[in-house]
């Protein structure tokens, strides 16, 4: 109870301090979103999405899941993705990973953790096509980091694969797609890949009209 009296009273000194800047802000806010980026991130809550960039409510389209992993089966974030693409017309998709990241670390184990071994198949299949340089590491925590960045690729080229970004490329120009990797130890973001729209695809993921 008193965890919860204590987030209640931030809330009320966080919305207290927003109306003493501007008295219509939450007004103006609640009226419509028209965020410029989709944010596909870790649900660690060290990587807060809006914190780390600076970025005010009503800037952030925002979906998280352990490891900011791009599941074509994942009806939440495709759905996610798809209401951000064609509907607020973002202009960028921005996949990004963190260095430490526990949902990559548990991929590289063979620890049993139940239901989320069903998620972290998906990792354990990107360390599969990533081996060598994974390996190539000599300790563990630099395993993870390149696991990490490798994952970024795998990642920002599953948003590239998924239809609804192959639409958007062709018929408006946009979103470019990035994977970015957050320094836990710096707070720095680094860059990893950077997408153009209408980039070359492979031919065997292109999705062209019959
Ligand atoms: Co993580």
């Amino acid at each position: 109870m008193e965890d919860q009296i204590k987030l209640f009273l931030s809330n009320r000194a966080w919305a207290a301090e927003k109306l003493s800047e501007d008295a219509n802000y939450f007004e103006n806010l609640a009226k419509d979103q028209r965020p410029e980026y989709l944010w596909i991130g870790c649900s660690d809550s060290r990587v807060p999405a809006n914190e780390i960039i600076g970025a005010e409510p009503g800037e952030l389209f925002v979906h998280r899941n352990v490891a900011n992993m791009v599941v074509h089966t994942d009806l939440n974030l495709l759905s996610v993705l798809q209401y951000a693409v064609e509907f607020l017309e973002v202009k960028h998709i921005i996949v990004c990973g963190h260095t430490g990241c526990g949902g990559v670390k548990a991929s590289l184990t063979n620890t049993d953790y139940g239901l989320l071994n069903k998620w972290l198949r998906n990792l354990k299949d990107v360390y599969r096509l990533h081996k060598d340089e994974v390996e190539a590491e000599t300790n563990i925590d630099d395993k993870v980091n390149k696991l990490v960045e490798m994952n970024l690729i795998e990642q920002v080229g599953n948003v590239v694969k998924t239809s609804i970004v192959q639409k958007a490329w062709k018929q408006h120009k946009r979103p470019h797609v990035h994977g970015w990797v957050y320094e836990m130890e710096t707070g720095l973001l680094k860059t990893v890949i950077d997408v153009e729209p209408g980039a070359a695809i492979d031919p065997m993921y292109e999705f062209r009209e019959l």
